[in-house]
């Protein structure tokens, strides 16, 4: 009987949407309410860089004493708000706004003297709306139309949305999306291939997700089908080369379900933003937001697509409870983005690219303070923006990495699968992952790997002794000839480049020591023309091993770059690199001062800081 109501009350607590956990990053008592459905009826108007119109939410009491309800936005117009009530009527309903506070915005309070079903808010998102970007004709390829974009994740829904933003509260949604009718809008929800550019767009999103991964883009988009189950959104001057660049896209899906399940979520099509997307990609449900910069030409990026597409099991199907979880959503992403590539594209290439963000994650570990590198990070009330690295990725990976090695993966596939299974379509936090951990792989094979083990990987800084530690032969081949080269033993035309992949690229301009004289540099260039590169990554790494060596000719190329693009990974070390020398920093100022205007509002708070 009582291992019944056990049983019952589990399935009980789970059935609800909400969970015990907390976050710092919302005002939502989401502990009293829940809301459990969205609808947005939103017009995108594009003069007045606003989206219109009005939001319900239906509610999900979880108590019979509280009537109020708060809600997170930032920068906000509020104009009305009506709450229904048991019997069906709507009665308007007083609301304070709080004062903005500067990480989390404005508290939003509406008190009913009534449990609300449905509260229904008139308003409108203004030009300050850090989750969105608003493009003019000529900010776009085509010059024609305008383009607008959000980017939600970590707490930006509720720059465009009066939501319980927090990823421990999952919603549907559906919207009504009126635009004008040279304009496309899709989102996170069931896009058909064949929706008719009318002006007036519906959406269903039927799978309950969190606020963070609501999304929305209208332009001048176009689609073409890769396979039956996934396409490309694109602007029409690089739709087709698109298409080809990610044409691996079914096979990763054909992977993943092998190795972890059922892909749950219908769709899956590539949205490819302008350059100024601020980030390589975003897991919107159903719809990828994928940066143009990794369309390359040869499919030497597509490790990005890898990731974002695993983020439907990691991240999407189970979502980190708080933003101080986030390990769990990026470094599942990140041990299973590299599994899909070695399964794809195979282990060399695989190995490759663990080395390689390993190498990025040591190169970071020397500058972070200790306590943001520890997985289980401590935000202490700051923006989580700004607490954003390396770590919950690579070293989130390397500890999943290291389970696998110790327990072999006949017994590591089945439990991360089983996770999935488990906590699918729920939010769980980091002690709940551990309760899992232990019962179903550190017990189950006992003696393998211990609790304090796996907790030192979790809450101690730094990366332990037993890390894994990835070796490519391909790289260590890239170091004997570099060395050679650079000894003045071999000539530069004896490098084996013609083989050589982006990769191995990657790893030769990394690795090159600062003692490089200027002419190897200049003779290097002139070789393989690196300044010229149209790799987005190549470039990058050339321009940075440029800037720390005094390298001058990149000048006009980098300024190019800077203004550009508008993925932050990409100029975010360049800024801080120029800003290190009074030459440098007043050249990115100059730069800035025409990038500027392109760049997304997150990007611009991050620059604005470095050159301040
Ligand atoms: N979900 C992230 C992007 C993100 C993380 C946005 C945290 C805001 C806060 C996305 O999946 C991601 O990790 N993108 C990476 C991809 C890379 C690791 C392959 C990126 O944008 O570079
Ligand atoms: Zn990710």
């Amino acid at each position: 009987m009582s291992v019944r109501l056990l049983t019952l009350g589990a399935a009980l607590l789970c059935s609800s949407n909400v969970m015990a956990a907390t976050d710092a990053y919302t005002y939502a008592n989401f502990d009293a309410v829940t809301v459990k459905h969205l609808h947005l009826d939103l017009a995108v108007n594009f003069e007045q860089k606003a989206l219109t119109g009005f939001a319900d939410l239906q509610l999900n009491w979880l108590n019979r004493t509280d009537n109020t309800v708060y809600l997170d936005t930032r920068d906000l117009l509020i104009e009305r708000i009506y709450a229904k009530r048991a019997d069906g009527q709507w009665q308007k309903v007083p609301f304070t706004l709080a004062k903005r506070d500067a990480v989390l915005g404005s508290k939003l309070t509406v008190s009913p003297a009534f449990q609300a079903q449905t509260l229904r808010i008139y308003y409108s998102s203004t030009d300050k709306a850090s989750g969105l970007q608003w493009l003019t004709p000529e900010q776009t390829a085509g010059k024609t139309t305008p383009f607008m974009f959000s980017q939600n994740q970590a707490i930006h829904a509720r720059s465009w949305i009066p939501i319980q933003d927090t990823p421990a509260v999952r919603m549907t949604y559906s919207a009504r999306i009126p635009s004008r009718d040279d304009v496309l809008a899709i989102m996170s929800a069931n896009n058909e291939p064949g929706m008719i550019r009318d002006g007036d767009y519906q959406f269903v999103m039927p799978q309950a997700i969190p606020a963070y991964l609501i999304a929305i883009a209208a332009g001048d988009l176009q689609f073409k089908a890769m396979s039956e189950q996934t396409g490309i959104y694109a602007e029409p001057y690089i739709l087709n080369a698109s298409a080809e660049e990610f044409a691996s896209t079914q096979a990763m899906i054909d992977a993943t379900e092998q190795l972890y399940g059922d892909y749950r979520w219908g769709r899956y099509d590539l949205l490819i933003l302008p350059p100024s997307f601020p980030f390589g990609g975003m897991e919107n449900p159903v719809l990828s937001f994928i940066t143009p910069t990794v369309v390359a030409g040869d499919g030497s990026l597509v490790n990005l697509i890898a990731h974002e597409l695993a983020h439907s099991w990691s991240g999407n199907l189970v979502t980190n409870a708080s933003w101080r979880d986030l390990w769990l959503n990026e470094g599942f992403t990140s041990y299973v983005e590299n599994r899909i590539m070695e399964q794809v594209f195979g282990v060399d290439r695989a190995v490759m690219e663990q080395a390689l963000s390993v190498q990025g994650l040591k190169d970071e570990l020397t500058e972070l303070p200790a306590n943001d590198s520890i997985l289980h990070i401590d935000l202490q009330g700051r923006d989580p923006d700004d607490a954003f690295s390396g770590v919950p990725y690579t070293k989130g990976q390397l500890f999943l990495m290291f389970l696998e090695q110790k327990f072999g993966r006949d017994k590591f596939d089945p439990f991360v699968r089983q996770y999935f299974d488990e906590h699918a379509f729920q939010s769980i936090d980091t002690e709940r992952f551990i309760k899992f951990l232990t019962a179903n792989l550190l017990q189950k094979y006992p003696g393998v790997v211990s609790l304090d083990e796996a907790k030192n990987w979790i809450y101690q800084p730094g990366l332990p002794a037993t890390a894994p530690d990835p070796q490519s032969d391909a790289f260590n081949q890239v170091q004997q000839h570099a060395s050679s080269w650079l000894n003045g033993n071999s000539e530069l035309s004896s490098l084996p480049t013609d083989s050589w992949t982006v990769h191995e690229w990657l790893y030769f301009i990394n690795n090159l020591p600062l003692s490089i004289t200027l002419e190897q540099l200049a003779k290097l260039d002139s070789t393989f023309n690196l300044t010229l590169s149209s790799n987005s990554e190549i470039a990058h790494a050339w321009y940075l091993l440029a800037l720390n060596t005094g390298y001058q000719d990149i000048a006009a190329p980098l300024e190019q770059y800077l203004v550009n693009i508008g993925r932050r990974k990409l100029i975010i070390p360049l800024y801080k690199q120029l800003a290190s020398t009074p030459e440098g920093l007043a050249f990115a100022r100059a730069v800035y001062e025409k990038a500027r205007p392109g760049y997304h509002p997150l990007a611009q708070g991050t620059v604005d800081e470095i050159l301040k």
